[in-house]
């Protein structure tokens, strides 16, 4: 295999500040070092005890891990619990009356719910779907904005061992037909509208338009949380208002005692080609590789006021929204509305508000923010905050000094965590009070995680080398299957050809002199270039690093000779340029990708754009961008982008 070439030189290293490293839960590195001992020296009784000592189990387990079926693992499997009683009973002694949740709207009005408050609102919930002959392991789509009840509703979900797919409430009537098709699911929950920077945004009426499609039948009921009160269709068979279902219900609900491997919900993610994959996570292992994550790298302590942005749609908004924050009792915010609604400060002024300490974002919020105003977090007080992270896509070391200087003070670490949906936790990531930061790696793997890189023929490369990001044994947060479709799950994630038996993550990565881990973007992100292979990611962070650049994103067109070419699309801080102007630019830009990581990976082609297109999750769809590049016409499915308009102005913008 040619081997990925890494040009990124990153030199800068930031130690954990002795504040931070006094009140760290992991102290130093012989804890560190004794849990990764631990965890080589006996795998199955390092996860064991953490199981224990992290779960309330209803009936213990015998067995940790089952390696039988591989790939489809087992663990813990004959142990029994219920997810929703993790999160919520087991809060009611130590914090009935402490804030589970500070939710603040899109407009701003602020609502508190304590623990006890949540328990009894999933209790009558769940006692909703009950009565609505809902059972355990029916499939419920879940299509709501950010919310309170949102979280309340997966929580009953897993409370009565249904099923949850949530849906992200940016997607079209086509992608929740396809996610509602493929669940067979009996059930979706929906509210009338979502606000989203001072716009209604119509649910209802998607979820009518996608079951007046195909193949619907079995869906009995659609329940509609009531956000605006804005006019909907009503369907008198199918309909239930929210408040409606949960009127006279007991404000007490049984849980559903499930085994450990019983299926806590399907998530959807897209390849980049084919349909979108069902990934099914289980209830034990998936909690408690939350759970551990949330400790280790959040570094929580119960005083935090805990912020992740995700979207409960996104495995991030699972992990670190919906799950671990309750498990561990956490206080958190739930934010509706965008980082720049109604102005560029609105993140900067929650975290002020809510004296928020430990703040989770994407590095495409990060950049935008960036652009939007750089000057704008010193106008609020973000002395609360304690430690930062990211999570996404690489973090550009330029970003990430950005956010760690004018964001966190220079005193916050920040965790920039490499995981999936797939892996239900954080896989590589630093523990923050021990681990010495370089901007741009998601340093190493965490305790119990034995990350490797590889050659297409599963060897291990040499530090330094570019290859393949594997995880050499099973974990227990990894996705049990996709749904109906275990072939699919086996041919992507362990195919025979690695021949290691190894869970294939997708991902080109390497590791540097010091075993720092750098994930260098998507196996097809990967560029071709006169023989070279390059990863996408370094020209875009030389790009970044330049004082002009926002933002870019560079993909390859094909070319006779070299392969590949390379076409950067460039957001400026500031407007676009125009004619000769945009001509100077470009040619001082590929001068500097040249001066930065030599000619080799200098773009032949540069585009100016104002944004970039985007998926609601942030991702760049670089594949569109790859079309524009050709110049051919745009035939995928651009249901998932956010801003549609982009493809024209990047269509006309050669220059
Ligand atoms: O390419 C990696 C990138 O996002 C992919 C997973 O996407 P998704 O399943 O949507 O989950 C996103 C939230 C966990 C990975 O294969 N990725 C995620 N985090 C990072 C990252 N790339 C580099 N650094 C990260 N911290």
């Amino acid at each position: 295999m040619a081997t990925i070439k890494s040009i990124l030189q990153e030199n800068r290293i930031f130690k954990p500040n002795d504040n931070f490293v006094a009140q760290a839960n992991l102290l130093n590195k012989k804890d560190y070092s004794s849990l990764c001992k631990e965890a080589e020296g006996n795998y199955e009784n390092f996860w064991g005890r953490l199981a224990r000592e992290y779960i309330q189990w209803r009936k213990p387990f015998t067995r940790v891990l089952d390696e039988s079926n591989h790939p489809f693992f087992k663990w813990f499997d004959d142990g029994v619990l219920n997810v929703s009683y993790n999160c919520l009973d087991r809060n009611l002694e130590c914090n009935s009356d402490k804030t589970a949740i500070i939710f603040e709207s899109d407009e701003g009005n602020i609502t508190n719910i304590t623990y006890r408050e949540l328990y009894l609102r999933v209790c009558q919930f769940a006692n909703g779907l009950r009565s609505l002959n809902i059972k355990k392991g029916d499939r419920i789509i879940i299509y709501m904005p950010m919310s309170i009840e949102a979280v309340v509703a997966m929580q009953a979900c897993a409370r009565i061992g249904a099923i949850h797919s949530v849906v992200f409430g940016g997607f079209s009537a086509k992608s929740l037909h396809e996610r509602i098709v493929d669940t067979a699911a009996v059930a979706v929950i929906t509210a009338d509208e979502q606000m989203r920077g001072g716009k209604g945004i119509l649910l209802k009426s998607v979820v009518d338009k996608a079951l007046t499609m195909s193949n619907t039948d079995f869906v009995n009921s659609v329940i509609i949380y009531q956000r605006t009160g804005t006019h909907i269709e009503w369907n008198s068979v199918r309909d239930t208002w929210w408040h409606q279902l949960i009127t006279d219900k007991p404000d007490y609900c049984e849980p559903e005692w499930v085994s450990a491997e019983h299926p806590l919900f399907i998530l959807y993610t897209s390849g980049s080609t084919g349909k979108p994959k069902g990934i099914q996570h289980s209830s034990a292992g998936y909690l408690l590789g939350a759970m551990v994550s949330m400790k280790w790298v959040f570094d929580y302590k119960s005083t935090d006021i805990f912020w992740c942005t995700a979207d409960v749609g996104w495995i991030t908004g699972h992990s670190y929204v919906a799950y671990a924050p309750l498990a561990m009792g956490a206080t958190q915010i739930i934010f509706e509305g965008i980082p720049t609604f109604p102005d560029a400060g609105r993140f900067w002024k929650i975290i002020q508000d809510h004296r928020v300490t430990t703040f989770y974002t994407a590095p495409t919020a990060i950049r935008s923010l960036i652009k939007l105003g750089s000057e704008l977090p010193g106008q609020y007080d973000l002395s609360s905050l304690r430690l930062l992270g990211s999570v996404g896509e690489p973090i550009n070391p330029e970003a990430w000094v950005w956010y760690y200087e004018v964001v966190g003070q220079s005193r916050c670490p920040i965790v920039d965590t490499w995981w999936q949906t797939e892996t239900g936790c954080h896989m590589i990531a630093p523990i923050p009070g021990v681990v010495s930061l370089k901007p741009g790696s998601c340093t190493f793997p965490l305790p119990g995680i034995m990350a490797a890189i590889v050659d297409e023929t599963g060897h291990e490369v040499e530090n330094g080398e570019g290859g393949l990001l594997v995880i050499k044994r099973p974990f227990p947060s990894l996705a049990r299957t996709i749904w109906g479709n275990p072939d699919r799950f086996k041919n992507t994630y362990f195919p025979e050809d690695i021949g290691n038996k190894y869970y294939l993550a997708g991902d080109s990565a390497q590791c540097d002199s010091d075993g720092y881990f750098w994930i260098m973007g998507r196996v097809d992100d990967v560029l071709n270039i006169s023989g070279h292979r390059l990863g996408t990611m370094e020209i875009e962070s030389a790009l970044v690093a330049n004082s002009l650049v926002a933002e870019a994103a560079v993909v390859g067109k094909p070319h006779e000779i070299k392969g590949e070419i390379i076409v950067a699309f460039v957001v400026l801080k500031g407007p676009s340029p125009k004619g000769e102007n945009a001509k100077q630019i470009a040619i001082e830009l590929r001068n500097w990708v040249s001066k930065e990581i030599g000619p080799i990976a200098k773009p032949e082609e540069i585009r100016f754009g104002d944004n970039l297109p985007k998926t609601r999750s942030g991702k760049i769809m670089r594949r569109l961008l790859r079309t524009i590049g050709r110049g051919d016409e745009i035939t995928q499915d651009i249901s998932t982008l956010e801003n549609p308009a982009i493809l024209e102005q990047l269509k006309k913008s050669a220059i």
